[in-house]
């Protein structure tokens, strides 16, 4: 593996560009409009990565469709995170050959983090050849020209090389939803969570210059986005191979300080990076919403050693309470596997014990998934997977308990929101820390900032009232 981050040079992604306007006229010369149809699988860098897969094809001449049904070109870009993740994808590429066969010209390609495994990039070359086109993250600055040669050449191509990583500014996007930006802000990770693929898939930690990312949020802005997200495997190492003397506190108030009325937020930090100095920032600028997503994945101290986290319990909490006193209102959710290698019963109960401390807003749980070439796949694993689905129905109940208490909480409260949707004659709207709530008015509130009095709750959702 090559050990530098390469910055992508503006005249290879010129030439891409390139490649871009003759696959416009290849079509232009067939007399039709292309249709693409991006599906994406995991977490918001995906989204984000899909964003800009939409923008190169959109520069290509392509216009977007919601079906695979008579697609010209289909993009799947996977997740690797678990297995069953996994196991969806296969299932939806073997799907695609029948919907290849109504349109045996459709070009079919897969990217995202499973292209960044060798036995899947194996798998997919020998047992389905209806795939034209494979390409790892690292890879995908380079899609209008794998494009280009599988219309041209009619042959599969893949573009799977290792690398650790680079970063291509300036790629064009395509953006789904026009009140809500995701912004990567670095790429990679170098954590090595002893059970996570992320980093054998998506290279080492690189930042963005920060100059790059208030340009992009500035225009963002400007296009009237109102919640803004930066992204990153890990935000609070953002800056560390910049060398420029800006950590990921100083990137957020600079942001945070820009003209305009939004949302500003983050994920995905970990807990030992984050810094007091962040939580100080959070709470002295209004535009920062007051949420923070803190990964704690265990409640058990051996566990988080064995799981590689370099943090424990103890330090863990005094985080949380350290936020939580500089912002008595900060909305906490985080990551929790159950059922890691070698966790006992009474080490499932700290996890337990963890969460009835902390009182999250919500959770996202996990049960562990052996990941091929990581080293908790190979440790000893007793627990029966009867006792994993028990661990897992039990922290779920623990937490649906305690997110039902405290959106109760919530009732008689009023709130700001950001009108974000309707669905069934109700307005969606989210408040400044994420949670949803369904309320009644005017479709002229679509897209901004109103206040609403809770009314009722269930564990999902807040139910709204627009003040008198
Ligand atoms: N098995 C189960 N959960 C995992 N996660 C990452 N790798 C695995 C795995 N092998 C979870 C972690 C991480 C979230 C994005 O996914 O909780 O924070
Ligand atoms: Fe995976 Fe850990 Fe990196 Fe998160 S911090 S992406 S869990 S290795």
């Amino acid at each position: 593996m090559e050990e530098r981050t390469t910055v992508i040079a503006e005249s290879e992604l010129r030439a891409q560009q390139e490649i871009c306007q003759t696959i416009k006229e290849y079509w232009q010369s067939r007399g039709r409009t292309p249709t693409a149809f991006v599906d994406t699988y995991g977490c918001q860098q995906n989204e984000a990565d899909s964003e800009r897969i939409r923008g190169m094809l959109d520069a290509c001449g392509y216009a977007m469709t919601d079906t695979e049904e008579g697609a010209d070109c289909i993009v799947l870009n996977t997740c690797a995170i678990r297995e069953h993740a996994e196991q969806r994808v296969f299932g939806n590429v073997g799907a695609l050959v029948h919907t290849k066969r109504r349109h045996p010209e459709q070009k079919i390609f897969l990217c995202g983090c499973m292209m960044g495994q060798d036995h899947v990039v194996d798998k997919i070359r020998h047992s389905y050849p209806h795939v034209d086109g494979v390409f790892n993250p690292h890879q995908m600055w380079r899609f209008p020209e794998l494009l280009y040669n599988v219309l041209k050449n009619k042959k599969r191509v893949f573009a799977v090389e290792h690398s650790a990583g680079n970063i291509a500014e300036g790629l064009p996007v395509v953006r789904q939803n026009g009140l809500k930006a995701w912004v990567s802000i670095m790429y990679g990770c170098n954590n090595f969570c002893s059970y996570c693929i992320v980093p054998y898939v998506r290279g080492r930690e690189r930042s963005r210059q920060p100059e790059e990312i208030l340009e992009e949020v500035k225009g963002l802005l400007a296009q009237g986005y109102k919640d803004i997200t930066l992204l990153g495997q890990n935000v609070n190492s953002y800056g560390k191979d910049l060398g420029l003397g800006i950590d990921f506190a100083d990137l957020m108030a600079q942001i945070a300080e820009l003209p305009g009325d939004f949302w500003l937020r983050f994920m995905t930090s970990h807990p030992k990076d984050a810094t007091k100095k962040l939580f100080d920032v959070m709470a002295s600028h209004d535009k920062i919403a007051k949420q923070f997503h803190l990964p704690f994945q265990s409640g058990n101290d051996r566990v988080l050693k064995v799981m590689n986290r370099h943090y424990d319990s103890k330090q863990y909490l005094s985080l949380v309470d350290y936020g939580r006193s500089v912002m008595p209102d900060l909305t906490l959710t985080s990551d929790v596997i159950v059922g890691f290698p070698g966790e006992t019963e009474e080490e499932f109960e700290d996890t337990i014990k963890l969460i009835e401390r902390v009182r999250y807003d919500a959770l996202f749980t996990f049960i562990y998934s052996p990941r091929k070439g990581t080293p908790a796949a190979e440790m000893p694993d007793p627990a029966t997977k009867a006792d994993k689905n028990r661990r897992f129905d039990r922290l779920v109940e623990t937490q649906n308990r305690i997110s039902q208490e405290i959106h109760g909480a919530y009732v008689g409260k009023t709130m700001r929101v950001l009108v974000d949707g309707k669905e069934d004659n109700l307005l969606t709207a989210r408040t400044e820390g994420g949670r949803l709530v369904r309320f009644e008015g005017p479709d002229t509130f679509l897209g901004q900032f109103t206040h609403v009095k809770i009314v009722d709750h269930t564990t999902w959702s807040l139910v709204g009232q627009l003040p008198e």
